[in-house]
């Protein structure tokens, strides 16, 4: 995601701090090359020794401590990085930007980058809805420098409201969507991701569901936002985090999710349904709980609407991608739904296969089209499926489209 990308994290004197060496780590596992820079007050809540360690460099401290790597520091810090990203960012780190303070390390670098900036502010609520935070903030912004908005909630003062720094998986998302290697190859584009299981109540408490976590389809969303594209993800029930940037839909039953994906289809440019959808339903839910009874208990099931049909009936523009779960003759069942579902792309997962479908991390997939290519892929994370299959939606469907 980030690979080769040279990022300073200027970390500043607030309890999120602590945060920071999460931070460090997550840049480090996307590919970037990280320099920690601290103030004097950030070296309260957090060692220097931990970034070293995490960062594998040195961590600039002060003016006059000297740095093998980078010498007279503060301008060559400034020139090795892609990025300068600040989080936590204090009022007052805030103020002295907009100030042109240049009273430590941190904000002598900060004065010296020409190169992008990303603050993460991070305070008490009313700090950061004070007349003077709103104002050097406004001015920063108007000179270019961006702001990722904080997150809500419980804050260290006790008290409940803005000011949070967002969870560094959701600053790793916004840088990579800021710098990521694809660059914003997707951008213009609007794409609507399905992941996750439907789920056909039977009664108040129980439901035919089925073993989709979500995490290919949140996979490609995530990807596919980072890259630039407007996403909007129709999810089924799924525990994962919302991802950064992206629109989301959460729905329960299959009507729900064909409802969600009708109101939006002709929107889109993209569609790319990795949900699980439930096939069958009960044909009818009763209001009450049932009782245990008789040894036996018929249910009487009724088909669901097949979404991806629906969608490949009422084709106009987009590209259609669909999945395939399969468990035995995984081709050959896969091609069948090329045609039947009017489909420019399926990804058929052989969900027996070790490291591959439901739930886990990993996938193995093919990529089958219209004219029978078949392009097998082998076992890797979901994100780098996800990547994958981007890459050749916008390379290879997408320029056959423009024929
Ligand atoms: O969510 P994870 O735990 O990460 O697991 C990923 C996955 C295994 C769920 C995913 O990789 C996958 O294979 N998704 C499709 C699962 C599926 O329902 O396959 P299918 O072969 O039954 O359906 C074929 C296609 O038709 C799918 O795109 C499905 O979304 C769609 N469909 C199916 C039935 C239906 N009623 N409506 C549909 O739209």
């Amino acid at each position: 995601m980030l690979k080769g990308k040279k990022i300073v994290l200027g970390v500043t004197g607030g309890i999120a701090a602590y945060k920071a060496v999460d931070l460090t780590s997550r840049l480090k596992k996307a590919g970037a090359d990280v320099c920690v820079v601290m103030t004097e007050h950030a070296q309260e809540f957090v060692r220097p020794l931990t970034f070293k360690e995490i960062s594998g460099h040195k961590v600039a401290t002060s003016m006059w401590a000297g740095n093998a790597e980078f010498s007279v520091e503060h301008i060559a810090l400034a020139k090795w990085a892609d990025l300068y990203l600040v989080a936590p960012a204090t009022a007052n780190i805030i103020a002295k930007m907009a100030h042109g303070i240049a009273d430590d390390l941190l904000s002598t670098t900060l004065l010296a980058m020409k190169g992008p900036v990303i603050l993460c502010p991070a305070m008490n609520t009313d700090m950061l809805e004070n007349q003077a935070t709103v104002a050097n903030l406004t001015a920063l912004r108007h000179r270019g420098v961006t702001v990722m908005p904080p997150a809500e909630g419980m804050l260290a003062c006790d008290t409940v409201g803005g000011g949070r720094l967002p969870e560094p998986r959701d600053i790793v998302s916004f840088v990579d969507c800021f710098l990521g290697e694809n660059g914003g190859d997707l951008a213009g584009l609007k794409i609507m991701v399905t992941a996750g299981e439907t789920q056909e109540p039977v009664d108040p408490v129980r439901f035919i569901g089925n073993r989709s976590s979500g995490k290919m389809g949140y996979a490609i969303a995530k990807a596919a936002a980072s890259r630039g594209a407007d996403v909007l993800l129709i999810a089924g029930s799924v525990n994962l985090h919302d991802p950064f940037g992206v629109k989301i839909i959460k729905t329960v039953t299959t009507e729900e999710m064909l409802d969600a994906c009708l109101k939006n289809y002709d929107k889109m440019d993209v569609v790319i349904k990795a949900a699980a959808v439930a096939d069958y339903r009960p044909a009818k839910a009763t209001p009450q709980k049932i009782k245990k009874g008789d040894e036996a208990l018929s249910l009487s099931l009724v088909k669901t609407p097949d979404i991806l049909a629906e969608l490949g009936a009422k084709k106009k523009d987009q590209i259609l991608i669909g999945f395939a779960a399969e468990t035995e003759n995984l081709i050959e069942n896969a091609k069948k739904k090329i045609g039947k579902k009017n489909l420019d792309m399926i990804v058929a997962n052989d969900i027996t296969a070790e490291g591959a479908g439901f739930n886990a991390d990993t996938n193995v997939v093919r990529f089958i089209f219209p004219d029978g290519k078949v392009l097998p892929l082998e076992k890797m994370d979901k994100a780098d499926v996800a990547e994958r299959l981007l890459d050749i939606m916008i390379a290879d469907l997408r320029a056959y489209r423009k024929k």
